[in-house]
C-alpha cells in the first residue's frame, strides 16, 4: 500500500511509525510531517488543510490510502472532497464524512446526539446570542463550578470552567458576544462532573468496531494539574480505573450506541473515535467526542497496540473489521514531553536539539520540531514526546524521565507527575 498520512505532530509522528512497520506499506508519506516523520516516511510539504494539492499528490503518486491525524481537514470535509471527485474517489480516506467529525466539530451536536442515543454524559443546554437571558437564568439553577463551552473548534480553548456565579454570567456574556467569533455563536452549558478522565479510542468502519489501548492524558502546563491547559504534556496507558468491569460499560452503554447511532443516522464514519470519558463514582460518562486519536495519548497507546494498523485500516476500508485482531502488549507506557519554556504562553523556536542519538530505550516521536542548516530545531511549543515500556507506569515512567534527561535544548520543561496520580 501506498500510504498517505497528513499532519504534523507527535500524534502523527507515532502513527508513522506504526504504519512503517507494517508488511503492507510500501510506501509512506507525510504531509507536511516533520522532521521525526522523515525518519519513517517521506514529508511531502503540503498543509493538511490544502485539499487541492493533496488530491493530486494523491493521484499522481498512486496514493491507495489517505489516513487524517488531526480533526481540521476532517471537520471541513477531506472525506467528501475524496469521495465526489471523480479523480480520487476510489481512494479510501480514513476518517469521518463531514457529517461524522460534526460530533467533535459542534459541541451542541455531540450533545444532542448523546441524548438522542441515551449515552449518558452531563446535564446542559445549549443558547446563542438571542438566549443571554435564559442562560444565565439557566446557570442560577446550577451548582459552582460551572462548565461553559464554545460549541464550535477553538483549537482546545473553548471550554470555561468557572468557579462562581458572577464569572459564569460574566463569560457567557463575552462568549455569546464574539469572543470566540463564530465558534461561541452558540454555548453548552453543562452540569459540572466530578472525577478521573480517561481517553477511549475506537477505530470504525461504520459498522463493525476494535476498541484500541485506553489512555489517560495530562493537560496542564504545572505539577498536579495546575496552570494553564496545554495541547499535553504526557499520557499513561493502561489506566488502572479502566477495568474490564469499566470497559464493558463503557462499550454498553457509550460506544455500542454510538457506532449504532451514526449508522442509524446515516452518517458515514469510517475511521478513529476517540471519547473523552470522565469516571463519576465508577460510572462512565462522556465530557466529549473527537473524530481523531488524541495527541499525546497516541504516543503511548501505538506503542501497546501490537497488531498491524495497516491491516485494521484495511478492515475499516472493505468493512470486515470484525474479521481483524486486535492485540494489545500487556506491559505499561509513559510519554512525557519536552515542551518549550513558556508555553503553553509565549516561547521562542529555533533552538538546536541535542542527544537524541543518546535514546536507546525510549521511543521518540517528534512533535514540534524541524529540519535547520543540518540540525533540528525546536519549532513549537511541545517539541519532542518520549514514551517508554515498562513492567509497570512507575518503571515506564522512570525510563521516560532518564531518556529524557539525555535530550537536551534551551528552557526545555517537562512535568515530572505524569501518572502519579493513578
Ligand atoms: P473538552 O474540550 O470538552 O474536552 O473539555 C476540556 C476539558 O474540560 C476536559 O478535558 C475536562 O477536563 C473539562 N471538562 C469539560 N466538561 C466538563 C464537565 N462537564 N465537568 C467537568 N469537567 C469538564
Ligand atoms: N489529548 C486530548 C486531545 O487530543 O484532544
Amino acid at each position: 500500500m501506498r500510504i498517505l498520512l497528513l499532519g504534523s505532530g507527535g500524534r502523527e509522528h507515532a502513527l508513522a511509525w506504526k504504519m512503517a512497520q507494517s508488511e503492507k506499506c510500501e510506501k509512506l508519506y507525510i504531509a507536511p510531517g516533520n522532521a521525526g516523520t522523515a525518519n519513517v516516511g517521506e514529508n511531502v510539504p503540503i498543509g493538511v488543510n490544502e485539499f487541492d494539492k493533496i488530491k493530486e499528490f494523491a493521484v499522481i503518486n498512486g496514493i491507495n490510502m489517505v489516513v487524517v491525524g488531526p480533526e481540521d481537514p476532517l471537520v471541513n470535509g477531506i472525506y467528501d472532497e475524496f469521495v465526489n471527485d471523480e479523480r480520487t474517489k476510489h481512494i479510501p480516506v480514513i476518517g469521518p464524512s463531514k457529517q461524522g467529525a460534526v460530533l467533535e466539530g459542534s459541541k451542541d451536536f455531540a450533545k444532542d446526539f448523546m441524548q438522542r442515543h441515551n449515552i449518558p454524559t452531563a446535564k446542559y443546554r445549549t443558547f446563542d446570542g438571542t438566549m443571554l437571558e435564559e442562560g444565565l437564568e439557566y446557570l442560577e439553577t446550577l451548582n459552582a463550578p460551572y462548565v461553559l463551552k464554545a460549541d464550535g473548534l477553538c483549537a482546545g480553548k473553548g471550554v470555561l470552567i468557572l468557579p462562581t456565579l458572577d464569572e459564569a454570567k460574566k463569560e457567557l456574556r463575552e462568549m455569546l458576544g464574539g469572543m470566540f467569533g463564530n465558534a461561541s455563536s452558540k454555548v453548552v452549558i453543562e452540569e459540572y462532573l466530578d472525577g478521573m478522565e480517561c481517553s477511549v479510542f475506537v477505530l470504525t468502519d461504520g459498522k463493525h468496531y476494535k476498541i484500541l489501548p485506553e489512555a489517560k492524558d495530562y493537560k496542564r502546563i504545572g505539577e498536579h494539574d495546575t496552570g494553564l491547559n496545554t495541547g499535553g504534556m504526557g499520557s499513561v496507558t493502561p489506566v488502572p480505573f479502566a477495568t474490564k468491569e469499566w470497559m464493558d460499560k463503557v462499550e454498553k452503554r457509550i460506544i455500542q450506541p454510538t457506532v449504532e447511532g451514526l449508522a442509524e443516522e446515516g452518517i458515514d464514519y469510517k475511521g478513529f473515535i476517540f471519547f473523552g470519558l470522565i469516571n463519576v463514582g465508577g460510572e462512565p460518562m462522556v465530557i466529549e467526542y473527537n473524530c481523531r486519536m488524541g495527541d499525546p495519548e497516541t504516543e503511548s497507546v501505538m506503542l501497546r497496540l501490537k497488531s498491524d494498523i495497516v491491516d485494521l485500516f484495511q478492515g475499516v476500508i472493505l468493512g470486515d473489521l470484525d474479521k481483524r485482531k486486535v492485540e494489545f502488549d500487556e506491559r505499561a507506557v509513559v510519554c512525557v514531553m519536552l515542551v518549550s519554556g513558556g508555553y503553553p504562553q509565549e516561547y521562542k523556536k529555533g533552538y538546536v536539539i541535542e542527544g537524541l542519538e543518546d535514546v536507546k530505550e525510549s521511543v521518540v516521536f517528534h512533535s514540534g520540531t524541524m529540519v535547520k542548516d543540518g540540525k533540528i530545531v525546536t519549532n513549537g511549543g511541545r517539541v519532542i514526546a518520549v514514551s517508554s515500556y515498562g513492567k509497570d507506569k512507575e518503571e515506564a515512567l522512570a525510563r521516560s524521565f532518564a531518556e529524557a534527561d539525555k535530550i537536551r535544548f534551551t528552557d526545555k520543561y517537562l512535568r515530572s507527575d505524569i501518572g502519579k496520580d493513578l
